[in-house]
């Protein structure tokens, strides 16, 4: 029987509008443009404002982008998965919200957390329905409002997280030359000491003391995260190019999870590939957990050609990492 692949084959992606430089957050805490620039690669990172919206307003613009590119209708999608850290409530899911706010009828949809690996989680997730043979276009988005959960007070994690959503649809196809090849994919609880946040959850309800203690944000020793994220994105990363003989020639493009410029740098100087063949938009967008990957996707989309190899790669709370390898199922020009 021929093998049933999942290829993605569109698209869509949202960032509010509102942009937050490095000049303004100098002006909130004590840090500069050089500091931020030289750690960590950001210049500026877009924010949701408006009160009352959440990630399923960025994540619902991406996924009507996304419908309208492909010319998917929504009552066609069969599922939808919403990756996030930030979801609108506790429950129920901002995938369920997502989709009646696009008019998605006809699909079940679910949250998944995973950190900033909840996009590759999820895609791995998708493909398998896909690969089923019973779900013919499953909707896979990673959509956040990180300025909900940062403390702008707290300069050691203020400068590195943005909002904003990426989308992608994932089709049928029995050509072997296209879709999701591949999957490494990890996760180690040990590594949550380093990675949390305290509380709002079942362990520590909210309280006026949680509260007071500020414990309700990002909580991140960074260098920690920083050392495990190096080794682990380049491990899984350098598996998978061995696994599937791909050399720094023929790998068309690393897609790595945006958290740090210099993260991205040691795990492409680990899988020697030139700078050329990496995706970085860290600079314009900071981190945005479990939207990076599409968004990088959607930026690199008009230079993609059919065939190319792809590896996406990355590390989040949890800890969760691991690595994709597909071959892009077409040509957008
Ligand atoms: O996406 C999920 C996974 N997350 C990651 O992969 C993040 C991994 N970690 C990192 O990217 C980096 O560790 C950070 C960007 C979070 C921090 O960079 P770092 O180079 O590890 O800085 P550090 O925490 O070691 O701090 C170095 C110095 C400290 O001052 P002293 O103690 O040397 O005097 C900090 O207080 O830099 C200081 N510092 C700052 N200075 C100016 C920390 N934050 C700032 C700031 N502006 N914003």
């Amino acid at each position: 029987m021929t093998k049933i692949r999942a290829a993605i084959t569109g698209i869509g992606a949202n960032l509010p509008e509102y942009i937050l430089t490095n000049d303004e957050l100098s002006r909130m805490v004590d840090t500069s443009d050089e500091w931020i620039m030289t750690r960590i690669g950001i210049k500026t990172r877009h924010i949701i404002r408006e009160p009352g919206k959440g990630s399923s307003d960025v994540g619902a613009a991406a996924v009507n982008m996304l419908l309208k590119k492909t010319g998917a209708k929504p009552e066609e999608i069969d599922l939808l998965i919403c990756a996030t850290v930030t979801p609108d409530h506790q429950f129920p899911a901002t995938a369920n919200i997502i989709c009646d706010k696009v008019g998605i009828k006809n699909a079940f949809s679910f949250d998944l957390n995973a950190g900033c690996s909840g996009f590759l989680y999820a895609l791995s997730a998708a493909s398998k329905f896909v690969e089923s043979g019973n779900y013919k276009k499953v909707v896979v988005v990673g959509a956040e409002k990180m300025s909900s959960i940062v403390d702008y007070t707290d300069r050691a994690t203020c400068p590195i997280f943005g909002d904003g959503s990426g989308a992608v649809l994932l089709e049928p196809t029995t050509d072997p030359e296209i879709g999701i090849m591949d999957e490494i994919l990890q996760s180690d609880g040990v590594g949550r000491v380093h990675l949390h946040q305290k509380a709002g959850g079942s362990v520590n309800p909210a309280s006026h003391q949680t509260i007071d203690a500020r414990q309700h944000f990002i909580y991140q020793e960074g260098q920690a995260v920083f050392k495990w994220a190096v080794s682990k994105m380049a491990d899984v990363s350098v598996e998978m190019m061995e696994k599937h003989q791909l050399t720094p020639e023929t790998l068309a493009w690393l897609v790595p999870h945006q958290a740090n410029n210099r993260i991205i740098e040691a795990v492409a100087n680990r899988m020697k590939l030139p700078k050329e063949k990496v995706m970085i938009n860290i600079e314009k967008y900071g981190n945005t957990t479990a939207a990076t990957l599409p968004l990088c996707l959607w930026e690199w989309e008009p230079r993609l050609k059919k065939g190319d190899n792809i590896i996406l790669s990355t590390f989040g709370a949890g800890f969760t990492w691991g690595a994709i390898y597909l071959k892009w199922a077409y040509d957008s020009n």
